[in-house]
């Protein structure tokens, strides 16, 4: 075992603060990912937290701010919802292929994991504090210290108020039906299925609800879009678009990138998912560049929120074969052709058809 008693393949992007997710064998297989699987994102160290003096603070656009103990929250009503968790900068690798993006984390495919987490829904607490007029951001803050351009602060981010109130949105304290862990947030984390990771604030300390978004570096300059001629030295941090949903992706897990398989029938799996409250409508297989497509068949739909997991039979003649996926969402939307048609210099929501590039002998 690894760190934080992960799996010990798991691929490790940084040992401090600690940042990896598992491999596309290890991933293929799991519909639910077990604790020792589940990818790793944070920005800083793992907080110290103590349950006892733990409390969890709503102010800003409320009537009655609050401030709850973990026994206050054990007494709200609770939800459990499975949800994929994929982080932005999933994928970022093959962006870096088209040109590089330096100072981020050369994410390949192993930034997503999917769980069943349960806990209160966060519109319970804000149903308790009640929501005064002019609210229209939920920003959270974590316990996590990181540091960026100098600067210590503590991790945060926002999500527009409809989303939070929308009933998905929960504050987890507990995954897979065990206790949230350390490295994933405990005591308390935000979940928000349907956006990127990042709004799923770890070790939650505070929930503000005001005007305007976030003003963390988190939501404020990290994690937007940026239009294809900025970076580091050029960028107007105003420009970015700042994320939210998801945009529609899928990845083949198997056969995995420079495996050798028989030629012939060959099966392909992988997973598909769409953001918002959209589906994952279908999933389309190429051999042959995008000229003709397989339509693969869903293993099971567990609804919105959680990936689809998919598998086709291509027919292969021996040689050198590029199979490529794409999926479809429930909006009619699909994925770009190629990574560098969504190059962006901080790296994010890569969705470009995924590839493997096999040997059929
Ligand atoms: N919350 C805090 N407090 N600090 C962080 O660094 N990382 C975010 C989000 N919440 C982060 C955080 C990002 S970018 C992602 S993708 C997810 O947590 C990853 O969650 P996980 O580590 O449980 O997989």
């Amino acid at each position: 075992m690894t760190q934080f008693d992960k799996h010990p393949d798991l691929i490790v992007r940084q040992p401090d603060p600690f940042n990896g997710g598992p491999p596309p064998n290890l991933l293929l297989g799991n519909f639910i990912t077990p604790y020792e699987l589940f990818f790793v994102r944070s920005h800083g160290g793992v907080p110290n937290v103590d349950r006892s003096s733990y409390r969890l603070t709503v102010d800003g656009l409320v009537e009655r701010p609050l401030s709850l103990s973990l026994d206050d929250l054990q007494r709200l009503p609770r939800a459990a919802v499975t949800a994929t968790l994929q982080c932005a900068g999933n994928r970022r690798q093959e962006m870096m292929a088209h040109k590089p993006i330096p100072d981020e984390l050369p994410w390949g495919t192993e930034a997503v994991s999917n769980a069943e987490w349960s806990g209160v829904p966060l519109r319970e607490v804000l149903a308790a504090a009640g929501v005064r007029p002019g609210a229209r951001h939920a920003a959270f803050t974590g316990l996590d210290d990181t540091e960026r351009h100098g600067h210590r602060f503590n991790f945060g981010g926002s999500i527009p108020l409809d989303k939070a109130l929308s009933g998905e949105v929960l504050l987890a304290d507990s995954m897979n039906g065990q206790p949230l862990q350390p490295v994933h947030g405990a005591p308390l984390r935000v979940v928000v299925p349907g956006y990127v990771g990042a709004r799923s604030v770890k070790w939650l300390s505070r929930i503000t609800l005001q005007e305007k978004p976030s003003d963390n570096y988190f939501q404020a300059r990290a994690y937007r879009l940026f239009p294809p001629h900025y970076d580091k030295d050029n960028v107007d941090w105003e420009k970015g678009l700042m994320l939210g949903e998801a945009p529609v992706n899928s990845v083949i897990l198997s056969p995995q990138e420079k495996a050798t398989v028989p030629a012939g029938k060959v099966t392909v799996r992988g997973w598909a998912l769409a953001g918002g409250s959209r589906g994952v409508a279908r999933v389309d297989i190429s051999a042959d560049g995008g000229e003709n497509w397989t339509v693969a068949d869903f293993i099971k739909d567990e609804g919105v929120f959680v990936w689809r997991l998919w598998e086709a039979v291509l027919d292969l003649a021996s040689g050198p074969q590029e199979i490529v996926c794409r999926a479809w969402d429930t909006a009619a939307q699909t994925q770009p052709e190629r990574a560098g048609q969504v190059w962006n210099f901080k790296g994010y929501a890569n969705n470009a058809w995924h590839r493997v590039r096999v040997t059929c002998a």
